[in-house]
């Protein structure tokens, strides 16, 4: 069993993340931390308790974070998540407010309580990890499984994916950082596009409200990549924590352009060790689609 704690932008598939986490008995969920990102840090956190209490689990410890980036003007992905961040299923709205601890504060208290055995998976900008690892030094968790950046691809610019993007200074802290980090990037997610043909074997009442995120989110991926399903990317990062062997990775260096305009927020993969900089990471380079996506599909249904 993996004690995970999951720091997301909710957002469609930081949703069905959290989802899969709840239903792998392979990870405890020992909290959910929310930043800016896909939407604002009000909607994002609102979002990340609605998704609980829908499926019962409300008393799992939901933390709000950063509403901004480090120095980056915060930009929200409205036109991908729509104005609610969740759009397309009708979910209640929250009942309960997050926990008072300011997510860092809380990330720290929960790392300490258990002397760092905690994988951190972070599917928003790296905001919330980045002031971690300044304010709290001594609270390192042991694993870092992030979703973010690209070998060879962009999507909110050519050049760069949006968590990255979004937070550059955050994401070079954490790369940094010497901690053992997992990049999940675009190159992976890309390559298991969840379709009408997954959707339509989602059963019960979580498999309903899936589908309708999927009816929504998958506009935004037909209209821009013409794909005929959508990547669930934080799901990927989620379900290599429950099943390493579905993504395959590689130990090398990346680091992140916070200098440029163009590139901004590249995740600069040294794919032929051409550079002799230190390997800093393990970069997710092929992926089992189908075992991700028949994973992803059996235990969402198993949420009933
Ligand atoms: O680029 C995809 C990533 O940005 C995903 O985590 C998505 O939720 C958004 O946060
Ligand atoms: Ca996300």
């Amino acid at each position: 069993m993996t004690r995970i704690l999951l720091d997301c932008d909710p957002g469609h598939d930081d949703a069905i993340a959290l989802l899969l986490a709840l239903a792998s008995p392979e990870v405890e969920l020992l909290g959910v931390t929310t930043v800016a990102g896909n939407q604002t840090l009000e909607k994002t956190t609102a979002n990340a308790i609605r998704v609980l209490e829908f499926v019962g689990r409300d008393k799992i410890p939901v933390a709000a974070g950063a509403d901004r980036p480090l120095v980056r003007e915060q930009v929200v992905a409205s036109n991908v998540h729509g104005e609610t961040g969740l759009d397309g299923p009708d979910l209640p709205p929250p009942q309960a407010p997050p926990v008072e601890q300011h997510a860092v504060d809380f990330l720290a208290a929960k790392i300490r309580e258990h002397d760092g055995a905690v994988t951190l998976v972070p599917t928003g900008p790296l905001t919330n990890v980045a002031l971690l690892l300044a304010l709290h030094p001594d609270a390192r968790p042991e694993r870092i499984v992030l979703m973010g950046g690209a070998i060879a691809e962009g999507n909110v610019t050519p050049a760069a994916e949006f968590n990255i993007w979004c937070d550059p200074e955050a994401a070079a802290r954490v790369f940094g950082s010497g901690i053992d980090v997992t990049m999940i990037g675009l190159d992976v997610t890309h390559k298991a596009l969840f379709t009408p043909a997954h959707a339509a074997r989602l059963e019960g009442r979580v498999g309903g409200m899936v589908t309708e995120l999927l009816r929504f989110y998958g506009e935004f991926h037909r209209k821009v990549y013409d794909f005929d399903g959508s990547p669930i990317h934080d799901a990927v990062a989620l379900a290599h924590v429950v099943r390493p062997d579905l993504v395959e990775t590689k130990h090398l260096n990346a680091e992140i352009d916070v200098e440029s305009e163009l590139c901004r927020g590249r995740t600069v993969v040294d794919v032929w060790r051409r550079s002799g900089r230190e390997p800093n990471s393990h970069v997710g380079v092929e992926i089992d689609a189908d075992g991700f996506l028949d994973l992803l599909v059996e235990r969402l249904n198993a949420l009933g």
